[in-house]
């Protein structure tokens, strides 16, 4: 395994950059999440998003509840995310690199590349409930 990993290192309160097992070799490379390795919630759902135009703002909300992993597993995107007082900027460009997102941080996906695809790794179901799509209400949410 070129990349190891243990949850024990990451604060999974703070959106962090961590190793996504990878197995690679002459034939290519296979990354691998599962159940508590590397994301160590119950994974309840699975999305990606693909096709989308180098224009596009993706997100643009907060969830109240959700632990995301974001992994780019082709192409390349940004990911900006704000827990209402500090902000930060992800670059994810690699299959092996994946952003831990927890609840609690307004995110914005933009500067898709051709081609790329989001797969991002979900605590829950979707549950609209748990969105906050307005900056302001989320920003006095935050305070709260
Ligand atoms: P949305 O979360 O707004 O996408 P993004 O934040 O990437 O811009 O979801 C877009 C649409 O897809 C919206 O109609 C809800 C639907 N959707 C589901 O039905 N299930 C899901 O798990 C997700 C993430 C979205």
């Amino acid at each position: 395994m070129a990349n190891c990993y243990s949850s024990k290192m990451t604060d999974w309160d703070v959106p962090t950059l961590i190793n996504v097992p990878e197995f690679r070799d002459g034939l290519g490379a296979l990354g691998v999440v599962e159940k508590d390795s590397p994301f160590p919630f119950p994974i309840k759902r699975v999305y990606f998003l693909y096709d989308v135009p180098s224009n596009a703002v993706r997100g643009s909300h907060a969830h109240k509840d959700l632990h995301q992993l974001i992994v780019a597993v082709s192409g390349s995107f940004q990911v900006d995310l704000d827990d209402g007082q500090n902000q930060s900027r992800f670059i994810l460009n690699s299959p092996s690199r994946g952003l831990t997102v927890p609840p609690g941080y307004w995110r914005t996906l933009r500067n898709f590349s051709a081609g790329s695809a989001a797969l991002v790794f979900a605590s829950s179901e979707y549950n609209p409930d748990d969105y906050i799509r307005d900056y302001d209400e989320f920003a006095e949410w935050a305070k709260a």
